[in-house]
């Protein structure tokens, strides 16, 4: 057994991969919040393989992230073996095979949650990764392709024999896409079915649903979205939650600060022009404001904004509504009252159809 399949099973809270999102950036910034470990955003096997810089950018990380998976994913069990060759040598601890993507354009290739619906590609799939990775492969999967076809349990046994050291459930269905309710109680059937260690997602929106997740399902370790963005705290709160201790919450003056910083460093670290990058930030300044005083008043500013400075002032009214509101700290971890909902963290569903094209890479 590897080390860290090894601590895989020491309840480990670990960021989820979102594309466009979950950038290095951002996942260095969770690291410092406590996440014991990332996955990069999914990369083509097929662009990959054709040299493409940007599937190349994508996959790169930083030593602070460690330990690390990169996600790679496609439906041509060659191609993935020879995408895996290509991330070993960028030594990353793990490479995990994209096996939930909704996005028409990656399924329609035989990849991403495509291969439910074809378990001997899967094996096959899984059996070349695994055979040419260098470091441990891990699977990560949706429930089914639809609800007339779960089929998370078959699957995970399937991963497991083909030599996967760990696996993720995201209990949705691909025909659920990120809609209704992630199904648990499948995290718990595919636990009870293997025995690799098993990593719960979705639908953690604050700490003390991790714990539920871990009480419920019994899995090893816990995998958390989008209730991480513009809100790395929730790692931190989880950790608390989970060691006894009770959870810190974050003042307005440090969720400005984070915000500020998140931005400062996409600034300093990314080529494009100043105005497109904070374009691209807006909907993260804005989750970082989710729940305080002002929220949804000030939104409209925060999404005019195109210059640092502008940021900085609107943000800057967070801080004056919260003096103004007494300072009042929201109770225990209820981190971000009703503005918050989850439906309205997610992304835009039509990003997950987004630029697949050209270098073939897709939300999912
Ligand atoms: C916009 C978007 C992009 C995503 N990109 C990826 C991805 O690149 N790879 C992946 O395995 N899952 C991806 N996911 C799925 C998440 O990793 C996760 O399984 C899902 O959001 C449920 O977890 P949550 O409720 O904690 O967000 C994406 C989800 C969203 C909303």
């Amino acid at each position: 057994m590897n080390e860290l399949q090894e601590q895989m099973r020491q309840k480990l809270v670990a960021l989820a991969p979102v594309a466009s999102i979950t950038n290095s950036i951002f996942r260095r910034i969770c690291k410092s919040f406590g996440a014991d470990y990332v996955v990069s955003e999914l990369v083509s096997s097929e662009a990959l393989t054709r040299e493409s810089l940007r599937s190349f950018a994508l996959a790169r990380f930083t030593q602070a992230e460690r330990p690390i998976a990169v996600q790679i994913f496609g439906g041509n069990p060659e191609r993935m073996a020879r995408a895996a060759d290509l991330v070993n040598e960028m030594q990353p601890d793990a490479i995990d095979i994209n096996v939930g993507c909704p996005a028409r354009k990656v399924v329609r290739n035989a990849g991403g949650s495509d291969l439910l619906r074809d378990l001997p590609r899967l094996a096959r799939v899984v059996r070349a990764v695994v055979e040419r990775a260098a470091v441990p492969v891990s699977v990560k999967i949706r429930a089914g392709w639809d609800e007339s076809s779960i089929n998370a349990v078959e699957a995970a046994r399937l991963v497991e024999a083909e030599g996967a050291q760990w696996i993720t459930v995201h209990p949705r269905t691909r025909a659920q896409g990120f809609s209704g309710r992630a199904r648990w109680e499948i995290i718990r059937d595919v636990k009870q079915a293997v025995s690799i260690p098993v990593v719960g997602n979705g639908d953690i929106s604050q700490a003390h649903d991790a714990l539920r997740m871990f009480a419920e399902t019994q899995c090893d370790a816990v995998m958390i979205g989008r209730g991480s963005f513009g809100y790395p705290w929730i790692f931190a709160q989880t950790k608390a939650l989970l060691a006894g201790r009770d959870p810190v919450i974050p003042t307005a003056r440090e969720r400005v600060d984070l915000a500020l910083r998140n931005l400062s460093m996409e600034l300093e670290e990314c080529d494009a022009e100043p105005r497109f990058i904070i374009r691209r930030m807006r909907k993260h300044l804005a989750w970082y404001m989710t729940g305080l005083p002002g929220s949804k008043e000030l939104r409209p500013e925060v999404f005019q904004a195109e210059t640092y400075a502008q940021v900085e002032r609107v943000l800057q009214k967070f801080l004056q509504l919260e003096e103004a509101a007494g300072s009042v700290a929201p109770s225990a971890c209820e981190k971000r009252e009703e503005d918050t909902s989850f439906a309205s963290m997610s992304c835009d569903p039509a990003s997950l159809e987004w630029a697949s094209g050209g270098d073939g890479h897709a939300g999912t």
